[in-house]
């Protein structure tokens, strides 16, 4: 490196941090809202800029493995991140938050203070989802199953959404999370502006009914019920972006045939216009279709991110975040072509579309682990120090945003995309 470029790399990381320091120092005291389809805190926008890392509650509540926490926020703060998000429930199985409806484990629940204490130490904020529609962490199953001990008579996991016990223990779980005082603040979770938001359940799905009436139900019962608790944050419904039976006669979807043809259930434009629900969400993966080549999975990533931004635009009026996106490489890790390529596209999407100011306002990778914590691997992760090419494409990103919300940094970004 000549020394000019020497001296201009310096002033630019100076330049980042001095952003970062007063975008962060200041931002956690106050709340995220939305104005029209943007985001914006103390009048200024907002754009997501970050990642997916569920375990965060589970490492915290060790005290051996806590420091990962502190550890995974130092690093993305670092490379210019903003947002992180992360489950608020671990329903029982192995080290339980929740062991049995209504009972918590204070020991885990401490780790979950820790994390968003620590998000608010390095600026970062948190999207804290509710419940899981899958079984891992026990989810929607595993709430069905304890109302059957409890002596309902329930045939199917999808009685999650109707049961009046389940939806009982459910709305029980909100209330404790969101009214929780924080044993390393002092600040309850719902006056707490280090959460941007909360999501009803992770990828809500209900097969059993592909009218869209079911969820649709559920989340007009739901998201008044969280409202009325915490009317500072911002809520979403945690979906993946198809289009259901509510959604077919919509003609902004009349083009979209992937996202009409995969019905789970859930319907984008109508869930996501349930008042009380703030912003969209789409989750995305080319693992969706997996006989594609390369090209075709590129430009599925184009297309998916473009059409939700325009439907979010013209139709929900509010905004946008793709809260999953990630890729299994075809090679080994995380620096195959294939999954640089996704990266690389992935992001070019989302900061043209913040640049044009339309609803999208960024995206959450899934999923950053630290090094040393392979047997969480799903082979979708990020291991920031081991993945060069994209952990390269994240910070350049964050620069483009950054110069986006400061222009006087524009003139020291390196290159446009
Ligand atoms: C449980 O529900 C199923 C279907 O809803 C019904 O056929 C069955 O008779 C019920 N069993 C009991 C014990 O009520
Ligand atoms: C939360 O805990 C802190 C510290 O113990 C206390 O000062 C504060 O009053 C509590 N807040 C509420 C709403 O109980
Ligand atoms: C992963 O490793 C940690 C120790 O680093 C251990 O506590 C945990 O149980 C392991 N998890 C699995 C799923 O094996």
């Amino acid at each position: 490196m000549a020394a000019k470029q020497v001296v201009c790399a310096l002033l630019w990381v100076l330049a980042l941090v001095a952003s970062i320091i007063e975008h962060a120092g200041g931002a956690v005291s106050d709340f995220v809202k939305t104005d029209g389809t943007s985001f914006v805190v103390n009048g200024e926008p907002f754009y997501a800029n970050g990642f997916n890392a569920y375990w965060l509650m589970l490492k915290a509540s060790k005290t051996s493995e806590m420091d990962k926490v502190s550890t995974v926020f130092h690093q993305a703060s670092s490379y210019g991140m903003t947002v992180v998000r992360t489950w608020a429930f671990n329903d029982g199985g192995y080290r339980p938050l929740q062991s049995s409806p209504g009972v918590y484990d204070e020991d885990i629940f401490k780790g979950l203070d820790f994390v968003i204490s620590e998000a608010k130490k390095y600026g970062i904020r948190l999207i804290l989802s509710l419940v899981d529609n899958f079984k891992s962490l026990g989810g929607k199953r595993q709430y069905v199953e304890w109302a059957i001990q409890q002596g309902e008579n329930l045939t199917s996991y999808d009685e999650f959404y109707t049961n009046f016990r389940v939806k009982t223990f459910y709305k029980n779980h909100v209330k404790t999370i969101l009214l929780r005082n924080n044993t390393k603040t002092g600040v309850v979770y719902k006056d707490d502006p280090t959460i941007m938001a909360w999501e009803l359940i992770n990828e809500g799905r209900c097969k059993s009914d592909l009218s869209g009436r079911t969820m649709q139900a559920w989340i007009e019962e739901m998201a008044p019920f969280v409202k009325a608790i915490d009317g500072e944050h911002l809520l979403e419904v945690g979906l993946e972006g198809f289009y259901g039976g509510l959604d077919h006669d919509q003609e902004a979807i009349q083009h979209d045939s992937f996202a009409s043809s995969r019905n789970v259930g859930t319907d984008f434009i109508s869930n996501n216009q349930v008042h009380a629900i703030d912003f969209a969400t789409i989750h995305l993966y080319p693992s969706w279709i997996p006989q594609a080549d390369d090209k075709t999975q590129l430009k599925f990533v184009t297309d998916w991110i473009h059409s939700h931004s325009k439907v979010a635009d013209e139709v929900l009026r509010k905004p946008l975040m793709v809260t999953e996106f990630g890729k299994i490489s075809r090679f080994a890790g995380c620096n195959g072509v294939d999954k640089v390529a996704f990266y690389r596209t992935a992001y070019n999407v989302l900061y043209k579309l913040i640049r044009a100011k339309s609803a999208c306002a960024g995206g959450l990778f899934w999923q950053l682990l630290l090094p040393g914590m392979e047997n969480l691997s799903d082979s979708y992760e990020i291991i920031l120090s081991e993945c060069s090419y994209i952990a390269n494409i994240i910070s350049q990103h964050s620069r483009l945003i950054s110069s986006i919300i400061n222009p006087s940094l524009r003139r020291l970004t390196v290159t446009d995309q």
